[in-house]
């Protein structure tokens, strides 16, 4: 039995305050008995769960890392018809969306979720999560320029938060830098090279809180590990949901997608029509 606030999160409908404004407004049922108090638990499975009469799927709580392709943009759907993130994740039954955004020519690490709680958790302005970028930039970078990029840039929204800044290749031509932020303003890291004389060429995402993207090749998505997903939680301070994968079974690997954790071909494992 779990709270339904919590049970309306893990689908992925909504976070747990947005729940239970749903609640506390009448628009939430168990077995076809409105319910308006906050205490109210129930069993996802074996109760009915609507709200505002449409009957929710209970779906197991899951994550996944993908690594986002340049030219991909980090939408469910595009009004201009370009490709999007989600039909690169194939094999994955649960509705998982993306856990804030990268930018259409950005590649890397992007968080897809089914859990509403750690979403907005997440993606909260006040709750930091570090993010680090490798940026590839022209030009030299200069002192200067490190110095202000690691004390806060300038930018028409305000000046930045400090960042930890590596340099990793300097070349007249084009440079290599690994930055840390914890915000996540728009077009941040970009906005900040900018700034201080050196623009961005390419731009990739390679940690995300405890999550690196490792070896991931481009366009492809795996399960979290059993540390990774301790370890986001506890990054979200939320405590965890169960892991998707008995110990027994083993969270398959990209080269598995479309398969479950024992091998058998999942529900939906077709492309999604999204
Ligand atoms: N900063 C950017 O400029 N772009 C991204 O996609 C992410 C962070």
């Amino acid at each position: 039995m779990e709270r339904l606030q919590k049970i309306l999160a893990q689908a992925g409908i909504a976070s747990r305050r947005k729940a239970e404004e749903w609640i506390l407004a009448g628009r939430v049922s168990v077995n076809g008995k409105v319910v308006r108090e906050l205490g109210v638990k129930a069993t996802p499975g074996r109760d009915t769960i609507a709200v505002d009469d449409q009957v929710i799927t209970v779906q197991r709580t899951v994550n996944i890392v993908l690594h986002k392709p340049t030219s991909y943009v980090t939408t469910v759907v595009d009004p201009e018809g370009r490709r999007t993130v989600m039909e690169l994740i194939e094999g994955v039954a649960e509705r998982v969306y993306p856990v804030g955004r990268l930018d259409y020519e950005t590649s890397g690490l992007l968080l897809l979720s089914n859990d509403g709680d750690l979403t907005h958790r997440l993606l909260h302005p006040s709750h930091h999560v570090d993010k680090v970028y490798r940026a590839t930039v022209l030009g030299l970078v200069e002192r200067e320029a490190l110095d202000q990029l690691r004390r806060g840039v300038r930018l028409e929204d305000g000046v930045t938060a400090p960042a930890e800044v590596t340099v990793l290749r300097q070349h007249p031509l084009e440079s290599v830098v690994e930055i840390r932020i914890h915000e996540g303003r728009n077009r941040q890291v970009r906005r900040m090279f900018e700034t201080v004389g050196n623009p961005v060429k390419r731009l990739k995402r390679v940690q995300f809180g405890p999550l690196e993207l490792g070896t991931l090749p481009p366009g492809k998505w795996r399960w979290l590990t059993e540390l990774e997903w301790q370890a986001l939680y506890a990054a979200a301070n939320l405590p965890a949901p169960p892991y998707p994968f008995s110990t027994r079974e083993k969270a398959s690997s990209p080269r598995d997608r479309g398969r479950n954790a024992v091998g058998q071909k999942r529900f939906g494992g077709a492309k999604r029509s999204r």
